[in-house]
């Protein structure tokens, strides 16, 4: 998010726009509570996870008084445009504004990777390899204690980080929010990998999945009798220093939001699709369905043989 905003306020800098940074997003917004960003308060932040303006999971906002709030103070400070960078709800909430006469722009910045009107959304692919550098280190130690292991990851109802982490780190066994849980199915793949020749297995495990990860523990090492861990990433997906993609899709879609400011375009969504920045209409962006995730899904199950 800090290359996104380092992008848009350079750009805005460059076209001679004059730049505010609102404090922890929406809630900032409807405080008034902003700040004049120049490229020199952008510095040394493209490599910084997180966001330098901070964030907050407003609640208010997202009520007529909030959005009104919101409205005036753009209104009052005579803002051209809202870029608001988020996952879903901001984005949800950067239409609700829009309905409020606010001219926004909405960005995708959210490791879920679940919106569907852009291929990917900023910090995804940081979370994956976060993930993947986490899979191969638990790796080591399921290999050398024969064990199976649970890897619970992020994405809330969206399987894309348990599906790219899983096939890129090599797991036997990837469960995603789209796919019903088959615990039967689970084990027998476990038994058939030992069968096989497998000293251990690796599971992915979404958190949007219907079960515990606890209860999913206890099943799987009731029925088959294995030594069975598990672990909770957490966090961790959240921070770091951004990948070299992300920094790119970042930048990419920052700048052209100002240029479409500049042209006095809004209401629309700025994502990239295969290779291409779009901007559909933000409320046709937020009904788009998201591309199966099957083929992936599929292939990684073919590649756990
Ligand atoms: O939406 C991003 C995300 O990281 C989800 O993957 C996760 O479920 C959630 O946010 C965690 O939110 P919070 O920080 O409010 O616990």
């Amino acid at each position: 998010m800090n290359a996104c905003v380092r992008a848009i306020v350079r750009i805005g800098a460059y076209h001679g726009l004059e730049v505010f940074g609102f404090e922890r997003g929406y809630e900032g917004l409807m405080a008034g509570d902003m700040r004049r960003l120049g490229p020199r308060d952008v510095s040394d932040t493209i490599q910084r996870g997180g966001t330098f303006l901070r964030t907050a999971r407003s609640e208010a906002f997202y009520t007529r008084a909030g959005l009104q709030r919101a409205a005036d103070t753009l209104a009052g400070h005579k803002i051209g445009g809202l870029i608001a960078i988020g996952g879903n709800g901001t984005l949800m909430g950067a239409l609700d504004l829009a309905g409020f006469g606010a001219k926004v722009i909405g960005l995708p910045g959210t490791i879920d990777n679940d919106l569907a009107y852009t291929d990917q959304t900023i910090g995804f692919d940081t979370a994956v390899n976060t993930a993947l550098y986490a899979i191969s280190n638990i790796r080591d130690t399921s290999t050398s204690h024969e064990r199976v292991t649970i890897i619970e990851v992020m994405g809330r109802e969206c399987g894309d980080i348990a599906v790219y982490a899983g096939l890129t780190g090599g797991a036997e066994i990837i469960l995603v929010p789209e796919k019903p849980v088959d615990i039967d199915d689970i084990c027998r793949t476990l038994i058939e990998s030992r069968n096989k020749g497998k000293k251990s297995s690796i599971i992915v495990k979404a958190e949007g999945v219907d079960i515990g990860l606890a209860a999913l523990n206890r099943e799987i090492a009731g029925r088959t009798g294995l030594d069975v861990k598990d672990v909770v990433l957490g966090y961790i997906q959240r921070g770091g220093t951004p990948t070299a993609n992300d920094r790119m899709l970042a930048s990419v879609l920052g700048a052209k939001a100002v240029e479409l400011i500049k042209e006095d375009i809004h209401g629309v969504a700025v994502g990239m699709v295969n290779g291409e920045v779009v901007w559909p209409a933000l409320g046709e962006a937020m009904k788009m369905k998201k591309r199966d995730i099957a083929p992936l899904y599929d292939l990684a199950k073919l590649l756990a043989l």
